[in-house]
């Protein structure tokens, strides 16, 4: 039986830089995570992820690593990390650092020991190969980042790896000197008694040794299959567990980017040891067209359904475990994207709230959409402050994509979109900050964290209901799951079962009302509504559902 804590609990992610500034550099600070810490608890949420903290010269927002030792000045000290560590841990709420080891800083004391020539001790930490035969790259993978993923080194003439930003050079897992250095700093961050890690690109870490060209025919073939799942990573994450998770009692989540639920069933069943839990995105993949995420397209629910059906009954089968999502701090807001951010804005936030939190797995919540936060919708490409948005609007110019459409296609997939500071109230930047803003909000919107919670009927109380039901039934961490309708393009509905119990989910993606009937098996049964987000005092085997609406229904 699913019996773990984190297997009925909620992770609620935090992005420190746009939570809550409390000096007015108009950057979210670790102070800013303490003093909210009440608010944390009153959601109910289990566990805080923070994205990363450390020193770092900030190309990417932290995931650019130059020390793991220490948190960046920007964010505060390591006594104020302390003290969030223990008034987290008085409110029982844990901890898990986001740890990023597929790649550190170009600043980081290894590179720049690195760049110091062939001979030096830290060269091999990192990836360098010499140029191929017509002096370019060694091959012709390409940077999440657009362009080539090598970098040459004027000074010794051999590229570097970055699969990410030009000053994320990646690391080299090969040599295990670069193994136990990370195991003893993971270890390190465990002995201060932080409750787990975010594996950040986690299945990228092990190289096809070879490093072959890829054919680049299609979106995909940019060489992520010569890295991802690659031929060492189960080894690598298993000897984490063994030296640290195990250790410590930690609970994980590896990032895992293109994967398969065949690869996260290795990667999570516990027999193996390696990590608790699988974060992938097939799903965030329904509107990119042949593969293609700088592309503008609406997503079916039909693609939708299928895709988290999928994961829901493989991971299953194979005694897995999913993470559960509708976005985070690398994808737009899920209520533009896959319901409606307008006339049913809190209808949308409630009805996705309800869908997700029916399903097995562990629940995510991204800051803000307790609160139905909206996309950034910049209009102007200066707007931006993302290293990825910005390469991937150069890139699409060169394409022949008008500025027009590039800027579009941008309020549709830009991760920034929900980069935008928190809306904790109606003062000046929404309560974030008393300076200036690092990221500036261009919209004004009055739904804040002060009025959800002074609304008994907000999308706040919907997410603080549904943690708690998770938490009380064990329905939602083992129940069977059966996707009922796979063809609608409207009804998204689906059953779990458990024990002699069921529970139904339905909602309605649209802004039409809908003839829906329960299975008509479950006719004689005796139907309670667990959670929904119309007024509904009686439910009858057929309904006429409204729009956007949601239902969770148990059975007996
Ligand atoms: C992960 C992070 C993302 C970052 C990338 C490189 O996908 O979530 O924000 O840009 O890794 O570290
Ligand atoms: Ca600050």
């Amino acid at each position: 039986m699913n019996n773990e804590w984190w297997q009925k609990g909620t992770v609620y992610q935090i992005y420190p830089r746009s939570f809550n500034d409390t000096n007015g550099d108009g950057i979210g600070d670790i102070r800013g995570i303490i003093e909210k810490l009440d608010y944390l608890a009153k959601l109910g949420i289990d566990l805080l992820w923070l994205t990363p903290m450390y020193v770092s010269p900030q190309r990417d927002n932290g995931y650019d690593i130059a020390d793991y030792y220490a948190m960046d000045p920007q964010y505060g000290t390591m006594a104020d990390f302390d003290e969030l560590l223990e008034k987290a841990h008085a409110r029982d709420l844990k901890i898990m650092m986001d740890m990023v080891v597929n790649h550190t800083s170009y600043q980081h004391r290894w590179f720049q020991e690195a760049l110091k020539g062939k001979d030096n001790p830290y060269r091999d930490y990192y990836i360098w190969k010499d140029p191929a035969a017509d002096g370019g790259p060694p091959n012709n993978w390409l940077s999440k980042f657009s362009g080539s993923a090598w970098e040459l080194d004027t000074a010794s003439g051999q590229y570097y790896l970055h699969l990410y930003e030009v000053g994320m050079p990646d690391l080299n897992w090969e040599n295990p000197k670069l193994q136990e250095e990370i195991y003893q700093m993971m270890a390190w961050w465990g002995e201060k008694g932080i409750d787990g890690f975010r594996l950040d690109v986690i299945n990228n870490i092990s190289k096809n040794p070879d490093f072959p060209n890829d054919s680049l025919a299609t979106a995909q073939d940019d060489g992520r299959k010569f890295y991802v799942d690659g031929p060492h990573v189960h080894e690598y994450l298993h000897q984490m567990n063994r030296r640290v998770f195990d250790k410590y009692h930690h609970v994980t989540v590896g990032e895992m980017s293109s994967t398969t639920p065949e690869e996260c069933i290795k990667y999570t069943n516990p027999e193996r040891q390696e990590l608790s839990m699988a974060f992938n995105f097939h799903h965030m993949k329904v509107d990119y067209p042949d593969g293609k995420k700088w592309a503008s397209a609406k997503y079916k629910l039909t693609d939708l359904k299928r895709v988290m059906a999928e994961w829901q009954l493989k991971m299953a089968e194979g005694g897995g475990w999913n993470a559960l999502f509708w976005t985070n701090h690398d994808q737009p807001r899920a209520l533009a994207r896959f319901a409606d951010d307008q006339a049913y804005r809190e209808k949308s936030a409630k009805l996705l709230a309800i869908i997700l939190f029916g399903l097995q797995g562990t629940t995510y919540i991204y800051q803000g959409e307790e609160i139905a936060m909206t996309d950034a919708n910049f209009t102007d490409i200066s707007q931006y402050d993302d290293a990825e948005s910005r390469n991937a609007y150069k890139q699409m110019l060169t394409d022949g994509i008008s500025e027009a459409d590039a800027l579009q296609i941008l309020r549709e997939k830009s991760r920034e979109n929900s980069r935008i500071p928190m809306q904790w109230n109606d003062e000046k930047h929404h309560g974030f900050t008393d300076g200036e803003p690092w990221l500036a909000p261009i919209h004004e919107d009055n739904w804040t964290v002060e009025k959800a919670l002074a609304d008994p009927d907000s999308i706040f109380y919907t997410y603080q209901r549904l943690i708690a039901l998770r938490r009380d039934r064990d329905i939602f961490a083992n129940g069977d799951f059966k996707l009922l309708d796979a063809k609608s393009e409207i009804i998204y509905d689906y059953e779990r079962q458990w024990n002699g119990e069921t529970v139904i989910v339905v909602g309605n993606f649209s802004a039409e009302e809908v003839a829906w009937e329960l299975p008509a098996r479950h006719h004689d049964k005796t139907l309670q509504i667990l959670e929904s987000n119309y007024p509904r005092e009686d439910i009858t085997t057929n309904l006429v559902l409204q729009p956007y609406e949601a239902l969770m229904i148990h059975l007996s």
